[in-house]
């Protein structure tokens, strides 16, 4: 492989929403780069610039740019394409970019797109962020996985069949990406009976954090940043 030497490419994981869950690892080389560049789905603010908002050196470029979701896979495919050329041309020019990731990178991260698309032309690193996974079980303080359980994690816009059987089988589970799905979710949920273990937090860490009762939650208010943890049953 012929790797550009020029601009470096690091995707940093920027955790789930409090500044003090960065890694020191990924400050550092926030604060070092000349160029960063961050996602919001159109017309929204980045979460991610405004976890690390404070860290910002205030003499760094920004590169904002943008991912629709619920697209279609290959129409998705060449907006991504043109949304990510601005962070090619800093590359290919000799900078270094900074490329912020609300959670873990690798974790369901928008900076997958941009590694998919340049990891192969130019020396990429990527930094683990702190997960929702990880931190939502947390800030409900409910202990999610003992000794040999299953976790199993499951993005709500699938099926309810799908939902159904995966949840059948695990141990433990998190239901992700819940927004307009909550309503199918909280039913299969009561159905098998497991609604009494499920717990709902949206906008884990951050500010605005609200932990709900499950039977409580206004299906027409549940933001993107929602999760419903389903502890293992067990407790040794
Ligand atoms: C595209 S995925 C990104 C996951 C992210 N890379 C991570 O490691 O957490 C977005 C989903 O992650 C979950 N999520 C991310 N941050 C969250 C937070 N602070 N509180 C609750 N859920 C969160 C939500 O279910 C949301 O729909």
């Amino acid at each position: 492989m012929n790797l550009k030497t020029k601009g470096r490419l690091y995707g940093i994981g920027v955790g789930p929403g409090d500044p003090e869950l960065l890694t020191l690892k990924a400050l550092r080389l926030l604060q070092a780069a000349p160029v960063i560049a961050y996602q919001s789905a159109t017309d929204k603010e980045s979460i991610a610039r405004a976890i690390v908002a404070q860290y910002l050196t205030g003499n760094q470029i920004e590169v904002l740019f943008h991912l629709p979701r619920a697209l279609e896979p290959e129409k998705a495919k060449s907006i991504y394409d043109k949304e990510i050329e601005p962070i090619a041309a800093h590359l290919a020019a000799g900078q270094d970019v900074v490329v912020l990731c609300e959670g873990d990178p690798f974790f369901y991260g928008s900076f997958m797109y941009v590694f998919t698309r340049l990891s192969e032309q130019y020396q990429t690193e990527v930094v683990p962020g702190v997960s929702s996974l990880m931190a939502c079980p947390v800030a409900l303080s409910v202990p999610f996985t003992y000794y040999n359980d299953i976790l199993t994690v499951l993005p709500a816009p699938l099926s309810a069949e799908e939902l159904t059987t995966q949840l059948l089988t695990t141990d433990a589970a998190a239901i992700m990406k819940l927004g307009r799905h909550f309503p199918k979710v909280r039913d299969i949920l009561h159905k098998l009976g497991l609604a009494s273990r499920a717990r709902y937090i949206e906008r884990a860490t951050m500010a605005q954090q609200r932990i709900i009762p499950l039977d409580e939650v206004d299906p027409a208010k549940v933001p993107y940043f929602a999760m419903i943890v389903i502890p293992s049953k067990n407790r040794l």
